[in-house]
């Protein structure tokens, strides 16, 4: 083959010299835990404090993803799990576009983040678990849904009636309850900040 003409996936810019011009490594942050856990809080901070120190980070959560491109989807089985693999094929288009995308999504069971790790790959997963016990999460009813879902309002309400099963080795794990959000925000960073630091290779 005539070495000048190369399949066309050659000509598009890659994610290394995407990386080289945010001047960062990529990966996806995956917070996984109950609702009221406090992933969004975390994400919202870690996602400042990133920006703060030069890096481009984006942060999807509910508030985001299941109001606009998930708005038809419901929480059965089915629905979270259709629900995850489309933000996980959203979250490999980020990284590829060298951007550091963190997740908070209750993703509440092994099969469903095993299906996020398979689709956004091994390497660019970093599964971090927001770990806070239910009655602490209950207690706090931020959007006082468990209230609802005691009462019956609603059905299959992770940790009441749907089942969350919490990740066995998580690269990462938090406990809200002991920690204060500074110091959450502070150990996610400097656990990441070697990760994602350009390296020029
Ligand atoms: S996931 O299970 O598919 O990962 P996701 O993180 O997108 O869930 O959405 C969770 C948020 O949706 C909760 O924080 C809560 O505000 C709301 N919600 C509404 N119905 C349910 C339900 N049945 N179970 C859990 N969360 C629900």
């Amino acid at each position: 083959m005539n070495k000048h003409l190369h399949p066309i996936f050659d000509r598009f810019l890659q994610r290394a010299d995407r990386e080289r011009r945010l001047r960062q490594h990529s990966k996806v942050l995956w917070l996984t835990g109950l609702s009221g856990s406090g992933k969004s809080t975390i994400a919202q901070h870690l996602e400042r404090r990133l920006y703060n120190e030069g890096y481009y980070p984006q942060a999807l959560d509910g508030d985001n993803i299941r109001s606009g491109i998930n708005n038809n989807l419901d929480f059965t089985d089915e629905g979270r799990r259709e629900n995850i693999r489309r933000i996980a094929e959203l979250s490999k288009l980020y990284v590829n576009s060298g951007i550091i995308t963190i997740n908070s999504f209750i993703s509440p069971t092994t099969a469903i983040r095993q299906l996020a790790r398979e689709i956004i790959g091994q390497d660019d997963f970093v599964e971090i678990y927001i770990n806070a016990p239910l009655e602490v999460c209950e207690a706090r009813d931020v959007k006082g849904l468990y209230k609802k879902a005691r009462a019956g309002e609603i059905q299959g309400f992770t940790g009441v009636d749907a089942p969350y099963e919490p990740p066995e080795k998580p690269a990462l794990e938090i406990r809200t309850d002991r920690q204060d959000l500074n110091d959450s925000v502070r150990v996610i960073f400097e656990f990441i900040e070697p990760i994602i630091k350009y390296r020029k290779s």
